[in-house]
């Protein structure tokens, strides 16, 4: 079976963004297994070419590296993406980079009528950066407005609306998967750019 790994992009513990990965994971399970990780414990980021990854970045970055394909669900904090979010996304672009060509699903929740669609769109640019070089499915937003008010007592996505989207976009995302699965004609050059790519020449 496909393996999916759902990135929580929060330090929260009571965030609706876990919730709608929870929702994935159990709604879809018979289609992926989806692991979910979470960011909340991960130092913060420090640009010191001299230190090891610690060794929670280089677990997560296997975890990258080894799945057929991640989501990543983002609040919106200041029309942006929270600190912890970027600080993992950071780590995963220094000194190891396992999202060169890895195909991504962004979704999100916000407590606005937009659902995170500028955090979206921040988090879209920053996988598109050198050092993450992720595939992004393209043209597929899922946001989840108002999401306090979204799940059930069961943590169920209450529209049925909303369920729809989510069945229709996840399963592009699996053909998306399969497709970019086999673009792999640029990967080990990809890789080799990410690697020796420096901000400092
Ligand atoms: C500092 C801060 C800034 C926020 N800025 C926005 C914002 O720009 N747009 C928005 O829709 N919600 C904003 N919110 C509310 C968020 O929608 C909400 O806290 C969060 O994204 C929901 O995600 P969570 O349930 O996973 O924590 C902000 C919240 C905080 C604490």
């Amino acid at each position: 079976m496909i393996k999916l790994l759902g990135i929580v992009g929060t330090n929260s513990d009571n965030s609706t963004n876990r919730k709608l990965l929870q929702f994935i994971q159990r709604h879809f399970s018979e289609k992926a297994e989806i692991e979910l990780i979470e960011i909340k414990d991960l130092p913060i980021f420090v640009k010191d070419k001299s230190i090891e990854l610690p060794s929670i970045i280089k677990e997560m970055s296997d975890k990258v590296e080894n799945a057929d394909g991640v989501i990543i669900s983002t609040p919106e904090y200041d029309h942006s993406v929270p600190a912890a979010l970027m600080n993992a996304l950071s780590w995963l672009s220094f000194k190891t980079h396992p999202f060169v060509d890895k195909p991504v699903m962004v979704v999100g929740a916000s407590y606005g009528t937009l659902g995170s669609s500028r955090a979206q769109m921040h988090a879209r640019q920053i996988l598109d950066s050198p050092e993450l070089k992720a595939r992004i499915m393209p043209s597929s937003e899922y946001l989840l407005n108002h999401s306090l008010q979204a799940f059930d007592e069961s943590g169920n996505l209450i529209s049925s609306e909303k369920i729809d989207l989510l069945e229709a976009l996840f399963s592009d995302f699996l053909t998306f998967v399969n497709i970019t699965g086999q673009l792999t004609e640029a990967h080990e050059a990809n890789v080799r750019v990410a690697d020796n790519y420096t901000w400092e020449d």
